[in-house]
């Protein structure tokens, strides 16, 4: 095992451990050697519950129960898929990982199958991400000739595959269910749940489906133990997350850190070195593309599932943003919406017209076309929309309107009642039409 001086535990500062004998003389694959040769699967099982490793893929369930119900059910083939999409192509966390540290991701696969008794995985990642799908096929090929990984692991019974795969269908290619639908090579479509893969997953097998960062944490917890791996985080979730973080000035690259649960925004944006003087933040939005925008009031809430949600952010994909003071949160409701209408798949109508409807109206209210009824249709939208979609991507996709409306009242309020921009960026549409109408012939 690397390193794991906290906050460390998954990512390494560069890619020195990307080749099985780096990996190995830190460390590396002695969890999978102590439990195949030590311990029973049920214990693996309850090793990562008494952890209290929660996914990192967005919603935050406990894997160990997710895994004692595969482990549970009885059938002759089993699945693990190790979910290396991310879906919000501003993250950078999940190629990051893959280039620097493939073994360990391996290493948590294999954990996982012995875990559940499944034989065959698959690592589901983005057909984009060249450099990390070059690394772990390497280590792929370095783990299977070291007999880490495919037919009687360490000279055990115990035998699992591991097939890399790449396929790129924007935002909605993360959802499990679709994810499952293309390893199968159907159409990328969400379905209904119940039934979960633990019971019904691919090939309607039991199918343990956990988010690459997930994954690679189980092997810290193996290696150093329970006590060890949950000393870091908070009571409810233990262990560290990592995180893209963006200033808000154009074209600065984005930096990748990794904190413990339980970090305050405020010593996040420290450790990414971003430095912004209080006054010139308007927001801080948490959680990616279907995040929620926070004021810098709130910048001592800790990262963790509950705190953030309790607030109106998410975990999501792991992305902070600073925005600057001039940011008119109307606007910036309006383009999340937008970008959200293109990036939804449309099987569910509340989803698929809501989240244009709600564009539309916001579009109009920046455009001082907004009535004061607008509020309220944007608020039925905000209640309809989540209740009445199959997956995560409608629930979340009114977040960055609810904190709008909840956090900047007077912004809608300027924009209707005094047809004023808050901070003087929105371009009402008379003035689109009064410059069109001098400019074209
Ligand atoms: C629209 C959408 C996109 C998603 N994208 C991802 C993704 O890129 N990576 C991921 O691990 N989970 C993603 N998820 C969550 C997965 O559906 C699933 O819950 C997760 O892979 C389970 O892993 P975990 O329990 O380890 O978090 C997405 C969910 C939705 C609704």
């Amino acid at each position: 095992m690397p390193n794991l001086e906290s906050p460390y535990r998954i990512l390494p500062s560069d890619a020195t451990l990307s080749s099985l004998d780096a990996y190995r003389s830190t460390g590396g694959y002695v969890a999978l050697e102590k439990a195949i040769r030590q311990q029973t699967p049920e214990q693996i099982v309850q090793q990562v519950i008494d952890a209290r490793l929660r996914g990192r893929g967005g919603a935050g369930r406990l894997a160990g129960e997710k895994w004692r119900i595969v482990s549970r059910v009885e059938s002759d083939q089993k699945y693990v898929i190790c979910n290396a999409y991310d879906a919000d192509s501003r993250s950078t966390s999940v190629r990051t990982l893959l280039e620097r540290n493939p073994h360990q991701v391996i290493e948590g696969i294999i954990l996982a199958a012995y875990a559940v008794g499944a034989s065959e995985a698959y690592l589901f990642t983005r057909s984009f991400f060249d450099d990390g799908m070059a690394a772990v096929q390497e280590a792929l090929r370095e783990a299977t000739k070291a007999n880490l990984v495919g037919r009687d692991i360490l000279g055990t019974d115990f035998s699992c595959t591991i097939t890399a795969l790449g396929v790129d269908l924007g935002f909605m290619g993360g959802e499990e269910t679709v994810v499952m639908a293309l390893i199968k090579g159907r159409r990328g479509m969400p379905e209904q749940r119940p039934p979960y893969p633990a019971r019904s997953g691919l090939w309607e097998k039991p199918t343990v489906i956990n988010s690459i960062e997930t994954l690679a944490n189980v092997p810290v917890i193996i290696h150093d133990g329970v006590t060890a791996f949950s000393s870091v985080g908070t009571m409810t979730t233990s262990g560290t997350k990592l995180l893209t973080v963006y200033d808000y000035a154009p074209n600065t690259e984005p930096r990748l850190v990794e904190v413990p649960f339980g970090t305050p925004l405020r010593a996040i944006l420290a450790q990414a070195d971003v430095k912004r003087n209080e006054e010139d933040i308007r927001a801080l939005v948490v959680g990616g593309a279907q995040g929620g925008a926070l004021p810098v009031s709130l910048l001592d809430t800790p990262f963790d599932f509950d705190t953030l949600e309790e607030v109106g952010a998410i975990v999501g994909s792991g992305i902070i943003e600073l925005l600057a003071i001039n940011t008119c949160m109307v606007a910036w409701a309006m383009q999340r919406s937008r970008y959200l209408s293109k990036e939804s798949c449309g099987k569910c109508v509340p989803c698929r017209v809501g989240v244009k409807r709600i564009t539309g109206i916001l579009e109009g209210i920046v455009s001082d076309l907004g009535v004061s009824g607008d509020l309220d249709v944007l608020d039925e939208f905000a209640d309809y929309i989540p209740n009445g979609s199959l997956c995560g991507f409608g629930v979340h996709a009114v977040n960055a309107l609810k904190t709008a409306k909840r956090y900047w009242p007077s912004h809608f309020k300027l924009h209707i009642e005094e047809l004023q921009c808050p901070t003087g960026t929105c371009v009402p549409v008379r003035t689109h039409r009064f410059i069109t109408k001098h400019v074209l012939p």
